[in-house]
């Protein structure tokens, strides 16, 4: 389970890499959006504050998450609902399609991705950013090595790596008709300030992780990971990125 309000103040790494992708959208004919996996719906907000007038959805599997969005951003135009992305069903189709930090919480994102490819309107566009191969792998290796260690074994038992980080290809076939205008692995790093900022950030987003421990475990986890960083901590990512249309 998520804590919204821990996510909506700790992840300024996820929503830097948003912004970076809404800063070249050109949204000036658009007059609907669908924000597939909105978490605590700042990002959504953010979209709508640039699209007045715009009927903008934000869709999470999480209620906690919507619940959240609902009471903290929700007005006129902008609204939130449960909804798992690799089951999406709208009657009305959106101008802009688009999903940021999420698809890799599924199993099999290119499915997702063409299910989404399908609600856009005639001459609407998809763009979606997502950990792709190799995303984390600095910190995954450590971690994943840790929980694996005898001294957390027990806490991680059967416990299996929660997101699936793919290369290009499988998203190319899926794309089908579409028009790839890009389909990109792309290197970004998060900078959190100082080792409290990674435990919250980790705490914010690791959330399988972190639900197999105690506040106090997590706490022990935490330091056993960092060892002796002190000062910024560096995330290294690598995404990919896509956009696609249909009728451009
Ligand atoms: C890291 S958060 C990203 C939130 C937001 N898009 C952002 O960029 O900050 C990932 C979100 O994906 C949601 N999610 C995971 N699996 C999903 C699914 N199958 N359908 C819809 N949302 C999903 C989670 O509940 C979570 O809110």
């Amino acid at each position: 389970m998520w804590n919204p309000a821990s996510y909506d103040q700790h992840s300024q790494v996820q929503f830097g890499l948003a912004q970076e992708v809404i800063e070249q959208l050109d949204l000036t004919a658009v007059g609907s959006i669908l924000d597939v996996g909105c978490g605590s719906g700042r990002v959504t907000a953010e979209l709508a504050a640039r699209c007045p007038g715009a009927r903008v959805v934000g869709v999470d599997l999480a209620p906690e998450m919507v619940d959240f969005a609902t009471r903290s951003y929700a007005r006129p135009g902008l609204s939130f609902e449960v909804a798992d992305a690799a089951a999406l069903e709208f009657r009305q189709g959106f101008d802009l399609v688009c999903s940021f930090a999420c698809l890799h919480w599924l199993s099999d994102p290119p499915t997702a991705v063409a299910r989404m490819g399908r609600l856009l309107n005639p001459s609407g566009r998809l763009r979606v950013q997502l950990g792709g191969q190799g995303n984390m792998a600095f910190w995954l290796e450590r971690v994943e090595a840790l929980r694996s260690s005898p001294n957390w074994r027990e806490a991680f038992a059967d416990f299996k790596m929660p997101w699936t980080f793919l290369g290009l290809e499988p998203f190319r076939r899926a794309l089908g008709d579409l028009k790839v205008e890009r389909l990109e692995l792309i290197s970004r790093t998060g900078c959190l300030a100082s080792r409290q900022a990674f435990k919250s950030w980790f705490e914010a987003g690791w959330r399988p992780y972190v639900e197999r421990l105690t506040e106090l475990e997590l706490e022990s986890f935490t330091d056993q990971l960092l060892g002796n960083h002190e000062g910024e901590i560096k995330v290294p990512m690598v995404r990919v990125d896509l956009s696609a249309c249909a009728g451009c």
